[in-house]
């Protein structure tokens, strides 16, 4: 267990981040998920009996001193940082036309803001395990939508992988953009209820996270978009 790979996973306590914590800790690796909610984090450990290898971190993917304190806190417990997967995202499930800007800002800085913090934060870890960095976007971030202020923020986070990846591969580090179409998890929450159609679990989408974060080293995994067989945009 302490030389196994350390993952940190933002927004971890629920949906894919949750999904992806298990997974890898199913696999041995030792995890630190964060979100703004200590509640949510417990239930979460709770749920998984606390096992040894999972640490929780409450924070604000959105700022920087927040991230700055949980990749410190991984260094110091872990004692390395191997995979950081950039998931905390939400969306206010409105418009630009007729929307409240009230919630945008939140939602803009923890969409785009955060990951860009995560890999300011954690990239000298990682150059030295030669570790992955998992942009978790969205089919969002590829498809224009009609006034989908949320799907702007994806389209950056679809710009920020790339333009990552074109950064630190020299350093051998790899870049992942996971794009997913609908899941089922509280995301929907704030839209009142589920889309209609067969949504994919947040299982499926980890499914995808750890295949590419499996790959042997020398690989790396750039793009993923994962639908529901069903979604047509
Ligand atoms: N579900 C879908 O259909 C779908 C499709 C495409 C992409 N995605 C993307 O997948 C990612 C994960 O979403 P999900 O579907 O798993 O929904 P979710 O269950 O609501 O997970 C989002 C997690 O992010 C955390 N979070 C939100 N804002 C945060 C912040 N500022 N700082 C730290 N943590 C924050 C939340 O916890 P707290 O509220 O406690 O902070 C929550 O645990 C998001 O980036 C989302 O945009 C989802």
């Amino acid at each position: 267990m302490t030389d196994s790979p350390v993952a940190l996973v933002t927004g971890g306590g629920s949906g894919i981040g949750a999904a992806v914590a298990r997974r890898l800790l199913d696999a041995g690796q030792r995890v630190a998920v964060t979100g703004r909610s200590e509640q949510r984090l417990r239930g979460f450990a709770k749920e998984l009996e606390e096992p040894e290898g999972l640490l929780t971190i409450p924070g604000n993917a959105a700022e920087y001193d927040d991230v700055r304190a949980a990749v410190g806190t991984v260094l110091t417990e872990f004692g390395r940082l191997d995979t950081v997967v950039a998931n905390a995202g939400f969306a206010t499930g409105d418009s630009v036309a007729d929307g409240d800007p009230a919630g945008w800002t939140d939602m803009v800085l923890t969409n785009v803001l955060g990951p860009a913090l995560l890999i300011r934060a954690s990239i000298d870890a990682l150059k030295e395990t030669r570790g992955r960095i998992v942009l978790v976007g969205s089919v969002a971030g590829f498809v224009p939508t009609p006034g989908n202020l949320y799907g702007a923020t994806k389209w950056a986070v679809t710009g920020l992988a790339e333009n990552t990846r074109r950064q630190v591969t020299e350093w051998g580090v790899g870049v992942t953009l996971i794009a997913p179409g609908r899941v089922e998890t509280p995301f929907w929450d704030a839209h009142g209820s589920l889309p209609p159609g067969h949504l994919l679990t947040a299982g499926q989408i980890a499914d995808s996270v750890v295949w590419a974060l499996g790959q042997p080293a020398g690989v790396d995994v750039n793009t993923v978009v994962v639908r529901p067989v069903g979604q047509p945009n």
